[in-house]
């Protein structure tokens, strides 16, 4: 069977799900894992900030509403807890041939620190560089209702990104809009408003065509 280098380290395959607040994201992260686990693929699923004990830590940080956080303070943070998850999970995962799931990634910087907050792009891609270093995703699928990537319901503004104003969220979805752009080459959009079945659907459809012909090169597939 041809072997499907991802150029970094091992067999695995990296896909970050991203998308707007309430985007239904979070639940096409563990519809697809359930299916890539019973259709006995090796997987790892994790999230972003987060997925470790560092990360988890820093996650509580950022989102407390009570925080003072600066932009670049912000931007530093999310770098620091993708530079340890990278690290502590996701390369070791890639290493061993499994596929990694990812509940966010780098273009959530791009689009929330950069976009969002208005950090210049080049600056945000500059300090996730040694964070991320060749580790960028195979697949990014970036979900949302409709060509516009809106959210699908309304958003809980209990932490303190979420409750921002809606100026920035919608500069944020129009930042994964040129982002999908940008990145055709490894982003694909997920219509969200077509229900969550029919959107898991889509997303078993572009993540299989892309992994079945590496299924032999993977732990235990
Ligand atoms: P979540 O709600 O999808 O778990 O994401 C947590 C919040 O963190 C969400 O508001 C998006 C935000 N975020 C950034 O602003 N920049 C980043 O780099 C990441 C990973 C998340």
């Amino acid at each position: 069977m041809t072997k499907i280098n991802n150029g970094r380290c091992g067999n695995g395959f990296f896909i970050s799900f991203e998308g707007v607040e309430s985007s239904g994201k979070t639940t096409q992260v563990h519809l697809l894992t359930r299916w890539l686990k019973d259709s006995g693929y090796p997987v790892v699923q994790t999230r972003e900030p987060g997925g470790c004990g560092l990360g988890e830590k820093i996650r509580t940080l950022l989102l407390n509403p009570d925080e003072g956080i600066s932009a670049e303070a912000e931007m530093l943070l999310f770098a620091a807890s993708r530079a340890q998850l990278v690290r502590e999970v996701i390369r070791p995962a890639l290493a061993e041939g499994n596929i990694v799931v990812c509940d966010r990634f780098v273009d959530s910087s791009l689009a929330y620190q950069g976009y969002g907050l208005g950090i210049d792009l080049d600056v945000v891609w500059q300090v996730n560089r040694p964070a991320v270093g060749e580790t960028v995703p195979d697949l990014t699928l970036v979900v949302g209702a409709g060509p516009q990537l809106k959210g699908v319901q309304a958003r809980d503004s209990s932490d303190r990104i979420e409750a921002r104003h809606d100026r920035f969220h919608e500069r944020v979805r129009c930042g994964y809009l040129r982002l999908a752009k940008d990145f055709s080459h490894r982003m694909e959009m997920v219509d969200s408003s077509v229900g969550a079945e029919a959107a898991a659907e889509r997303v078993r459809q572009l993540v299989a065509q892309r992994i079945e012909p590496m299924r032999g090169d993977l732990k235990d597939a």
